[in-house]
């Protein structure tokens, strides 16, 4: 085997040799280096190789006879690695992810938009299934969760174990304990939350339906015992700075159309950006202006909007909004996603503004339209993940902590939960999506800056090195948002240094 593998050009690690010299079976050793290859420039087999691959491999043993495959699974068990084989087989990873180069050396990664199809129980599964499976890959390289098992292989009593499950229920007991209904790709379970472990108690609160965590717990097949909970959660150890001083500034939510569109204002922001009113010199600096949705008010998208519009045609919004975005210089790239207020479907992922209601801004040579959510990448080096915030209200209903400490004042709260989780929209009930095999609100890249909108009000900070920039908006206090108590911050910008990383928030209003 060593040498079948060595005439191959890869080294092998004395657990794998072991394993494939037991499995004596050179197709599948063939097999395997196929998919290696595929996935990774790695030439040397380890078990923790094999562990973060496992999901792309494990079919490759699904077509063993039994014997074989009892081998394969006595050694994973030994290895401590979790294999799926008998189980139904798994989705091949699919590339549903388009890379799109830009002008400007914009590198621009779009979800993959599904064309308008019946959507079944079964895509909603798929969806799940690979949601878990990629999670999955992120907790199960955490050092926290050791002796990972999955569900059916918990047999009789055991100490300290850890579990990778999806949140399916959650509920108060009698004795103020949590209970927690769980689930992964073997079978299902529950979990105990003791409130007797107030600190533990108090992370359990936040979880959420529907998301994927890992447990670190004790117990049995019938009842785990909760010791310890482990998201995946996003960090970033470069702090990444351009070399030469260029700057981008943010936006969102200018809701053109709407008699509360502060134009003047916006108009303002645009004189300054060319350079018209206090020029300075960081102005001939500035690089990319991000826009995060609701770029028009548009037309039906609440019942008696009309009353409030001062365009009623949203091609008339879209042509106004492309008069003032062609005011700005030419040579500031502009990037602009829609939000629940465009004329896109509302389920997520959105696809960009079509020429169908908005053939205008077409016409701009420096405006780059993608999709809601999308990830940019600038030649400086900085991955921006842009995304309106339609979740962020469903997701401040469900975790009690943030809608305990007034994340409306500071949105950026919102987003530090579903970075925390991995995940734009980590319960089904959170926002409106079309389900895919790749999931596309899943925080599959770890990005540099994450920017969003909705909130209307203008708010930074970081976590883990992730920039966080909340968006403010170019529209006064509608009706609604006086209604529900929520006080907008109009007209302001922050704008980031690329070389320092310093952020200052500009103020039009
Ligand atoms: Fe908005």
């Amino acid at each position: 085997m060593l040498n079948f593998f060595v005439k191959k050009g890869f080294l092998l690690d004395e657990q794998m040799l072991n394993f494939f010299s037991q499995l004596r079976d050179k197709e599948v050793a063939e097999r395997i280096i196929e998919k290696i290859k595929n996935v990774s420039n790695e030439r040397i087999i380890t078990k923790s190789f094999i562990d973060k691959n496992l999901n792309k491999i494990q079919d490759v043993f699904s077509s063993l006879e039994e014997e074989k495959k009892k081998v394969v699974e006595r050694f994973f068990v030994n290895l401590s690695l979790n294999i799926e084989i008998r189980k139904e087989s798994y989705v091949e990873e699919k590339k549903e992810e388009k890379e799109e180069i830009s002008a400007n050396n914009l590198k621009i990664i779009l979800p993959n938009i599904i064309p308008a199809k019946k959507i079944s129980v079964e895509d909603f599964v798929n969806h799940f299934r690979n949601r878990y499976i990629e999670i999955k890959q992120i907790l199960q390289d955490r050092s926290e969760l050791q002796n990972l098992t999955s569900l059916d292989k918990i047999h009789g009593q055991k100490q300290n174990i850890s579990v990778i499950v999806l949140i399916s229920g959650k509920r108060i007991t009698k004795n103020k304990n949590i209970l927690l209904e769980v689930e992964d790709l073997t079978g299902t379970g529950l979990a105990l939350i003791n409130h007797n472990k107030p600190e533990l108690y108090e992370k359990a609160k936040d979880i959420v339906m529907d998301e994927i965590v890992g447990l670190k717990c004790s117990g049995s097949r019938e009842m785990l015992f909760v010791n310890d909970i482990v998201w995946p959660n996003a960090a970033i150890y470069e702090k990444k700075k351009s070399e030469k001083e260029c700057y981008a500034l943010f936006t969102s939510d200018l809701h053109v159309g709407s008699d509360r569109f502060l134009e003047e204002n916006f108009l303002k922001f645009i004189d300054w950006i060319n350079g018209k009113i206090n020029h300075k010199e960081e102005v001939n600096k500035i690089k990319y202006l991000f826009i995060v949705g609701d770029t028009v008010d548009g037309v039906g998208i609440y019942p008696g909007q009309e009353n409030l519009l001062a365009i009623k045609d949203i091609k008339k919004q879209y042509e106004k909004l492309a008069e003032l975005l062609g005011k700005i210089r030419k040579d500031i790239r502009i990037v602009m996603c829609p939000g629940q207020h465009d004329a896109v479907r509302v389920a997520e992922p959105q696809p960009v503004i079509g020429d169908d209601y908005a053939s205008p801004l077409y016409k701009l040579k420096n405006l780059t339209l993608v999709t809601n959510p999308c990830y940019v990448s600038l030649v400086e080096g900085f991955n921006v993940l842009m995304y309106h915030g339609a979740s962020f209200h469903g997701v401040i209903n469900d975790i009690e902590s943030l809608r305990t400490s007034n994340p409306y004042e500071r949105p950026t709260m919102v987003v530090k939960e579903l970075l925390k989780r991995r995940h734009l929209a980590p319960s089904h009930s959170s926002v409106v999506y079309i389900p895919n095999e790749k999931d596309s609100l899943f925080i599959r890249r770890i990005p540099d800056i994450v920017t969003t909108g909705e909130i209307h009000r203008a708010d930074v900070d970081s976590y883990n090195n992730i920039l966080l920039i909340a968006n403010s908006c170019w529209q006064e206090q509608t009706p609604y948002e006086e209604k529900v108590g929520n006080q907008p911050d109009p007209c302001k910008v922050p704008m980031l240094n690329l070389k320092t990383r310093e952020i200052k928030i500009l103020d039009f209003s």
